[in-house]
């Protein structure tokens, strides 16, 4: 199982913090934030990761990473992406790096207090299609900034909707989704979205008219550090009070 971890974007929602770095390198309790979703990808057993950031940040990535091994990864490889074209145009960067393998992708602004490795052992045993994970939240607002899990009779994701007006669930979609080697040649079928982006969330839907779409619901805290600076600073408090990536 191979991991990406996507680090680029134009982290607008923390500025002035961004206009002269990339979120992910932004502090959160005394670490640069890259560096908890690299734990939390280990801890879940996939040291072999390619970190795809935005091309004038890649040299800043390449010198505080390095090999990655003082993290534990076996190996590390980086991408640069040279305007913010989405999440899935990112993933898609990753194609070389992880061949035919299976994938867990991570946005790297996301931060998990309880271990992956449930869902990465589940994909591994069924390696088909797509799995994503979700978190319970309950604020309307919050719901409305984030993609949205709908469900049918059954208990199954039939949609996901990316920030809808009128959430369908208190269900978001967290940043973390396992992937078979399709996802490469569904990207390639995608167009822009009104935002001018190549959208995870229509990669997703795919796999739900498919069929090939599995979830889990993830315990524990779950919190996007690049949702606003308010939710930045939630976070860091979270972490810094109570630990995260804790099996
Ligand atoms: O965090 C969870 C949410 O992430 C999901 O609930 C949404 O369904 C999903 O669309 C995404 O929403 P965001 O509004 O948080 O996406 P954002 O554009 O902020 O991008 C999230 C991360 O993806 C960011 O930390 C870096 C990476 N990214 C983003 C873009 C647009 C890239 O690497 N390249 C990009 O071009």
């Amino acid at each position: 199982m191979r991991g990406v971890l996507l680090a680029g974007g134009t982290g607008s929602r923390l500025a002035p913090l961004t206009d002269t770095t990339n979120k992910h390198l932004l502090p959160i309790a005394g670490r640069p934030m890259v560096e908890y979703a690299i734990e939390a990808l280990v801890r879940a057993g996939v040291t072999e990761v390619m970190v795809v950031t935005a091309a004038t940040y890649l040299d800043a990535f390449v010198e505080l990473l390095g090999d990655g091994s003082h993290l534990g990864l076996a190996a590390l490889d980086f991408g640069g992406q040279e305007r913010a074209g989405g999440i899935a145009e990112a993933l898609g960067l990753a194609k070389s790096f992880v061949g035919s393998e299976p994938m867990v992708v991570m946005l790297a602004d996301n931060i998990v207090e309880r271990s992956l490795r449930p869902t990465v052992a589940a994909f591994e045993a069924n390696p088909v299609g797509a799995r994503l994970v979700l978190s319970e939240v309950t604020e309307p607002e919050h719901l409305r900034h984030l993609g949205i899990a709908e469900f049918g009779d059954h208990g199954e994701v039939i949609r996901v909707h990316e920030k809808p007006q009128d959430p369908p669930s208190n269900y978001a979609v967290t940043g973390v989704y396992c992937y078979d080697a399709t996802v490469f040649d569904v990207i390639s079928t995608l167009v822009p979205s009104g935002r001018g982006e190549l959208e995870i969330t229509d990669v997703n839907n795919h796999y739900i008219a498919t069929g090939n779409l599995a979830h889990d619901v993830l315990a524990g805290f779950w919190g996007d550090a690049g949702e606003s600076m308010q939710a930045y600073e939630d976070v860091n408090d979270f972490v810094a009070t109570h630990g995260v990536n804790k099996d």
